[in-house]
């Protein structure tokens, strides 16, 4: 099975609302398999279809890489439905590269979703797995963790990654010109 490529910020993708998938079929199940070889392989928590370059509201979660797959996730269309509490959390994300900042979220929620089967499914979750949930979600609305940070330290990164942009393309043009 592929592995996929996974989009990096400032991609167009990452900050489209997906769209909902209306067509359960052998074809979405083979991406989300896809996705799910591509989180564990990266390493990640979660993954969503927007990350990887399909606008579709899916997305995967498994906080527990000690025993892979136990506690799987394959959500499809997934809805917040009740959240309560708060909880701050070091966020990273694998379209955010080299970035991490505390965000703050509902400390428990309630999702529910469809499985690749079609099948409706209610997820009910404290701690990291809230966390990782939530931020699946977000991406799905087009939103990265740095959409919920202060903007300073947004900024900061915004300017980290034009510099880092700016430092390849010289060095390409370097590389060119000799
Ligand atoms: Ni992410």
């Amino acid at each position: 099975m592929a592995l996929l490529e996974i989009k990096k910020f400032p991609a167009p993708v990452l900050a489209q609302p997906a769209q909902p998938v209306t067509v359960f079929d052998d074809r979405l199940r083979a991406l989300v398999e896809s996705m799910v070889q591509t989180m564990y392989a990266a390493p990640g928590i979660g993954l969503a279809a927007p990350q990887v370059g399909v606008s579709s509201r899916i997305v995967v979660v498994d906080v527990d890489h000690e025993n892979p797959g136990r506690r799987l996730f394959k959500l499809v269309n997934p809805v917040l439905l009740e959240f309560e509490g708060v909880l701050s959390w070091e966020e990273g994300c694998l379209s955010v590269a080299d970035f991490s900042a505390e965000v703050r979220r509902a400390a428990r929620v309630r999702v529910r979703a469809l499985t690749p089967e079609q099948e409706e499914v209610v997820v009910e979750a404290e701690g990291l797995l809230a966390v990782a949930l939530q931020h699946e979600i977000d991406h799905i609305e087009g939103k990265l963790f740095i959409d919920r940070i202060s903007r300073l330290k947004r900024d900061l990164y915004r300017r980290k990654v034009a510099k880092l942009s700016r430092q390849r393309a010289d060095h390409e043009g370097r590389r060119r010109v000799s």
